[in-house]
């Protein structure tokens, strides 16, 4: 029982690493340096041409919600529990034609303001930029919802240093830096919120995943830190750390080929995600896995010693 339920642990976490953006690392890299469709610096939105006049409507008093890396997958889902409840948002991602979409989208469904933002969060410039632009307008920011983040299905040890290097300043810099760099403005707006999303996978080791379970672990550890650092000042920190979540064909495919009808069980839905997310988060909830099956699962990898779990995942890891 014990030795079955010891590769279970295994099995699931390892998945949810390998889940993570299918064979997608790579090219996400390739994209962020070399696409030209992708601005590697400053804001686009509909508003850049004239950023300066950008005013926020003061018929609406709704408060706003930034989420960094809104505009698909689960940041999509989380924008749309926060429009539900009538909050305005600014999203950011690097694709233009992604946020668009997704502003159209949420203002038609729920009436509220969407501001979309270009930038490549694993940019050093771009949280003081981001920030800047709140600051500058007086956005009556109240949430902060640290999303964007990659892994891939590699042996970390043969990819190039370059992605290494993005992938922490993606999964962990960006979320640090925008931070810090949107505290005043979150404290100016008390009661707020901020929620980081880490994974699973950051509960304990997992060698065939060295780098991105080590990043997801850090935004964990951040994640609790932080929320001591900040109670006296009214902000709540919350960390997501789900399982698998279908937001690729890449993870449907890695969950039916590895965990068949259990790991197709353990999987959820983004949009019931994004809902659990911000539900919980208003809450004030320090650790939110979404799913039962997922919640037993984080139980178990959390308990077990490091070393009987890090050996588990590297002969997990190594008969794939
Ligand atoms: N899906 C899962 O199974 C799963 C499980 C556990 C944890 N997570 C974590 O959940 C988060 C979201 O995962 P997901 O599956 O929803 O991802 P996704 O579907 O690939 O969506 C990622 C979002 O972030 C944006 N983004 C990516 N790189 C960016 C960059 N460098 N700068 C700015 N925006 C960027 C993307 O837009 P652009 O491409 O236009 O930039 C998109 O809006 C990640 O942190 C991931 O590690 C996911």
């Amino acid at each position: 029982m014990k030795k079955l339920s010891l590769q279970l642990v295994a099995f699931f976490s390892l998945f949810n690493a390998n889940a993570q953006s299918g064979t997608l690392t790579k090219n996400i890299l390739l994209d962020a340096m070399f696409d030209s469709n992708i601005p590697l610096a400053g804001y686009v939105s509909e508003l850049s041409n004239n950023s300066n006049e950008l005013k926020i409507d003061s018929s609406n008093s709704a408060p706003y919600a930034l989420v960094a890396g809104g505009s698909k997958g689960i940041g999509y889902a989380i924008a749309e529990a926060l429009a539900k409840r009538k909050y305005n948002l600014i999203l950011i991602a690097r694709h233009a034609d992604s946020l668009i979409a997704a502003k159209n989208k949420l203002e038609s469904a729920y009436q509220v303001h969407v501001e979309i933002l270009v930038h490549d969060l694993a940019l050093e410039e771009s949280a003081v930029e981001i920030a800047q632009w709140c600051i500058e307008r007086d956005i009556p920011l109240k949430l902060l919802f640290n999303v964007a983040g990659f892994g891939g299905t590699q042996d970390y040890l043969s990819l190039p240093l370059d992605t290494l290097r993005y992938m922490v300043r993606l999964n962990v810099e960006s979320a640090i830096t925008l931070t810090y760099a949107l505290l005043p403005l979150l404290e100016k707006n008390a009661p707020s919120y901020i929620l980081n999303v880490a994974s699973m996978a950051g509960f304990a080791p997992i060698p065939v995943k060295n780098i991105y379970s080590a990043t997801k672990s850090a935004v964990i550890f951040f994640s609790y830190s932080l929320r001591y650092q900040l109670r006296d000042r009214g902000i709540s920190v919350s960390c997501l750390s789900p399982g698998p979540v279908f937001t690729k064909p890449e993870i449907v495919k890695d969950t039916k080929d590895k965990l068949g009808w259990f790991g197709m069980k353990m999987a959820v839905p983004p949009k019931r995600v994004g809902e659990i997310a911000v539900r919980k988060t208003l809450k004030k909830r320090m650790m939110i896995v979404p799913g039962t099956l997922a919640t037993i699962t984080a139980f178990i990898i959390r308990i077990l010693p490091r070393r009987v779990i890090v050996s588990i995942y590297d002969k997990v890891g190594k008969k794939q």
